[in-house]
């Protein structure tokens, strides 16, 4: 099977799907990542004869050997995405190509195979096509896509493998924090920080992930939904969340995130919103803004809402800042105006409520 040929799957139709009463009732409150659909897509792909073998089937367990080079030296991508239901009972991808393209740049700086974009994009839209009952109607709600690729080759040496699988599952997924939190306390990691020039910080690999879940665990002790991470040269600006980027949001209407400098993951959500506010006739500046500053905007009033954004946390308010040396709310402590706006436009877009100046609504069906 040659590159553009795996773009055909062969279709396994799962024999044993989960009965339709009980799929209705873990859509009736999914969480998020806990409820998995019937299917999953895998393409192998292996030194000398690239991609191939591609297939939907039931969704079910790999056979790894112990040695296999995944389980030593986490040479490991994934991407995260969403299939929202439309309002004709239609549903539709955001922007996925901006996944498969960044799924291509974390392939390379993890010295991986990159995946064909447009393999990528088509394994997702077909696994949504599968699994299209498993698509949550509730608003807000929507399946959760994780392309991911793992090495494969059994090797103990340490080199890039010769052997990989790309796989996606889908889930089916409700609000990221639980009961849809209003708006979430942040813990400022001064023990930790995630990522440093040169390094895997804009990469979508697990290894980030692990990395940082010390400061994770250490943000929940302290009462805290998501750390904050600062840069690891001088551990002073803000760089993004755990699984989230940053927004603020001044009295003056305009608006300032961290730059792509190469340590924070370029979210696809940070890039849409930065269209959508500007749309809105808003100011957005990509700068570097320092924790201490932010603290004293906070209580001078200067910065009026901050929020955290990503696949899964779509827009959330930030109400408080919690650290070793800090402990300050922004704005009221909710949910401020130009956030609510922002969200509204990115959701009315997603969900094929409002218009699509920009092309970012990939329908399926
Ligand atoms: N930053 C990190 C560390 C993330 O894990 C995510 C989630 O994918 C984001 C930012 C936001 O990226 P996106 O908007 O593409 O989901
Ligand atoms: C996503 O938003 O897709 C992520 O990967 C973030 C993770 C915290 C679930």
């Amino acid at each position: 099977m040659t590159e553009s040929d795996a773009k055909t799957f062969l279709f396994e139709k799962n024999p044993k799907p989960l009965a339709a009463s009980e799929r209705e009732a873990l859509l009736e409150n999914p969480g998020f990542g806990r409820v998995f659909t019937d299917h999953m897509v895998t393409i192998r792909y292996s030194e000398g004869r690239g991609w191939q073998d591609g297939r939907i089937e039931a969704r079910r367990a790999f056979d790894l050997d112990p040695a296999t080079v995944v389980f030593h030296y986490a040479q490991e991508i994934f991407e995260g995405m969403k299939a929202y239901r439309l309002p004709d009972g239609g549903a539709a991808l955001f922007r996925p190509d901006a996944n498969a393209r960044r799924f291509r740049n974390s392939a390379l700086r993890l010295a991986m195979a990159p995946l064909p974009e447009e393999m990528f994009v088509e394994s997702v839209r077909e696994l949504v096509r599968v699994d299209r009952d498993w698509i949550p109607t509730a608003d807000g709600a929507a399946l959760y896509l994780r392309p991911f690729m793992i090495s494969t080759e059994v090797l103990l040496g340490v080199k890039p493998s010769s052997d990989y699988i790309y796989c996606v599952i889908a889930s089916s997924v409700g609000s990221y924090f639980k009961g849809g939190a209003p708006a979430v306390t942040l813990w400022v990691s001064e023990n930790y920080t995630r990522a440093a020039p040169g390094g895997t910080g804009e990469a979508k690999c697990g290894g980030n992930y692990a990395a940082s879940l010390a400061a994770q665990a250490e943000a929940t002790r302290e009462g805290c939904e998501q750390v904050i991470f600062l840069d690891a040269v001088e551990r002073r600006y803000v760089e993004e969340l755990g699984g989230m980027n940053v927004f603020f949001v001044f009295d003056d209407g305009s608006l300032q995130t961290p730059p792509l400098t190469g340590t924070i993951l370029p979210g696809i959500t940070r890039d849409s919103l930065i269209t959508l506010a500007r749309d809105l006739g808003l100011t957005v500046r990509e700068e570097p803004y320092a924790i201490d500053r932010w603290e004293a905007d906070a209580k001078s009033g200067r910065l009026t809402e901050a929020f955290a954004c990503g696949t899964a946390a779509v827009v959330t308010p930030i109400g408080k800042v919690k650290g070793r040396k800090y402990n300050f709310t922004i704005g009221s402590g909710g949910a401020g105006q130009v956030t609510g706006k922002l969200k509204a436009a990115l959701l009315d877009i997603q969900n094929g409520r409002a218009p699509d100046p920009h092309g970012w609504v990939d329908r399926l069906f």
